[in-house]
């Protein structure tokens, strides 16, 4: 079988993971049902450096002024299945403020939202499968899951991989997080996987006087098929 087609489904949280409360109004009822990817899905459309404007990996800096905050360094390489650098694949990033709070409307919770901050970031892999952002580290922030829940601090993600049916939307947490225990979202991965979304202090990518690095390696899941090295197709 082609990796394209591997999925460690071992590795991820149930669609109903009853802690995490709101799963239990959109997990799907019925057996999902796969479809083959064909010409059309593994070759369009794909994204490159083109699309990414200068500067939109800095998420420091925004309506001429600086974010408040840990400012950090997040990197790491994307890598198939098979520890494949995938390049030229579009990352998307999002997250709170330092002080736990997103600029979105239906956030309103009492923490100050930051004007020099949107928490929206861009950038593609260079050639060997390698992403960067420069960012500010984000708070904690409340949610209405159950009493005094908190989720941890994370950076949503979300990757495009070689064609568009590889998108992989997933969240980034910090080492040593002592919210870990009560975040079902977290939780709902099962155990072993876990430590895959924690990223790691990497104090080589610090910068003296400057920013906290932090590596994080993205492992997506499979790894694109040349339509000609694959089942006919009909496409
Ligand atoms: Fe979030």
């Amino acid at each position: 079988m082609p990796d394209a087609y591997v999925d460690d489904t071992a590795s991820h949280p149930d669609y109903d993971s009853p802690d995490y409360r709101s799963t239990a109004l959109r997990h799907p009822h019925n057996k999902l049902h796969l479809l083959p990817q064909r010409l059309t899905e593994v070759t369009g459309p794909l994204f490159g450096h083109d699309r990414v404007q200068p500067g939109e990996e800095d998420m420091t800096q925004w309506h001429g002024g600086e974010a408040v905050g840990q400012r950090i360094i997040v990197h790491g390489r994307v890598l198939d299945s098979g520890g494949r650098p995938v390049p030229d694949t579009l990352l998307e990033v999002w997250q709170a403020n330092a002080a736990g709070r997103y600029r979105h409307v239906s956030d309103q919770w009492p923490a100050p939202l930051d004007p020099h901050f949107a928490g929206l970031g861009r950038c593609a892999t260079d050639s060997d499968g390698y992403y960067r952002f420069t960012t500010i580290k984000p708070g904690a922030y409340p949610w209405k899951n159950h009493h005094n829940a908190w989720r941890p601090a994370h950076i949503h993600f979300s990757l495009f991989g070689r064609a568009f049916p590889q998108r992989l939307v997933t969240q980034m947490y910090f080492p040593d997080d002592p919210l870990f225990f009560q975040d079902p979202i977290y939780n709902s991965v099962p155990e072993h996987a876990r430590e895959r979304m924690v990223s790691g202090y990497d104090h080589t990518s610090t910068q003296d006087h400057w920013a906290l690095g932090f590596r994080w390696d993205i492992v997506l899941r499979g790894r694109a098929q040349t339509p000609f090295e694959s089942e006919p197709d009909d496409d």
